[in-house]
């Protein structure tokens, strides 16, 4: 759908975050954050991933509350991106440049129509979903727990922001294409994120199993509410 109700809702949603953030005390960066080496590695790769002006995105967003509601999202985006940066800052780590996987997805993003990137970007917000879930829950930090919670809670909103913007567009060779591409992905993440996982408390499987449930909720346009409740084991 293009314009509309949807649009406003969202940006108002967007806008009512941006207020809650600003009034959000800090987490308390002060008290660091023990994280295990492959853990560390891991959040590096994320922090990238979470890292980006989005411009590319905002001009494809064009104006009015649709784009107005983009630029909200890349700055949660960012924001995610600094907090990330403060937690390894505060585990003794620095953050790191760029990272392959990023740098495939970003390219792949910039050579697609919007609603293409979105279905591409859809894919990282739904493994992020898994992840930092898998982070909040089985880092053993309480530091780690907070930052990850807040983000979680961000990605949340942003899976059904974007299927808002994709519903209307889904074929279903689409789908189907899409589903493909996004199991090649997590499959990836989960090899090389295996370490970290493990160290986590969940096996690659039962990583794929959640982020897989994440898709197929998030798709088919129910609340994704799969794994809420705390749990680190696998
Ligand atoms: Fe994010
Ligand atoms: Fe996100």
């Amino acid at each position: 759908m293009v314009g509309g109700v949807d649009d406003e809702r969202w940006l108002r949603e967007f806008r009512e975050e941006a207020v809650r953030r600003g009034k959000r005390v800090e987490p308390d960066w002060g008290v660091g954050a023990e994280l295990d080496p492959v853990v560390v590695r891991s959040v590096q790769k994320f922090q990238v991933g979470e890292d980006g002006d989005g411009a590319n995105l905002i001009e494809k967003a064009g104006g009015g509350a649709y784009g107005e509601a983009v630029r909200l999202f890349v700055k949660e985006e960012q924001n995610h991106a600094r907090m990330l940066g403060k937690l390894l800052a505060a585990a003794g780590a620095g953050t790191v440049a760029s990272h392959w996987s990023d740098e495939v997805f970003v390219r792949l993003r910039r050579a697609l129509g919007l609603h293409l990137e979105l279905m591409v970007l859809m894919i990282a917000e739904v493994v992020a979903l898994g992840y930092y879930r898998v982070l909040r829950d089985g880092a053993g930090d309480p530091l780690t727990a907070v930052v990850a919670g807040r983000i979680l809670a961000d990605e949340r909103r942003h899976v059904p922001f974007h299927m808002d913007r994709l519903a209307g567009v889904l074929s279903g060779v689409g789908l189907a294409a899409w589903r493909v591409l996004f199991l090649a992905v997590v499959l990836v993440v989960a090899v090389d994120h295996g370490a970290a996982l493990r160290a986590l408390g969940v096996t690659r499987v039962g990583f794929v199993r959640e982020v897989v449930a994440e898709f197929t909720a998030a798709t088919r346009r129910r609340g994704v509410t799969v794994r809420e409740a705390a749990s680190s084991s696998a």
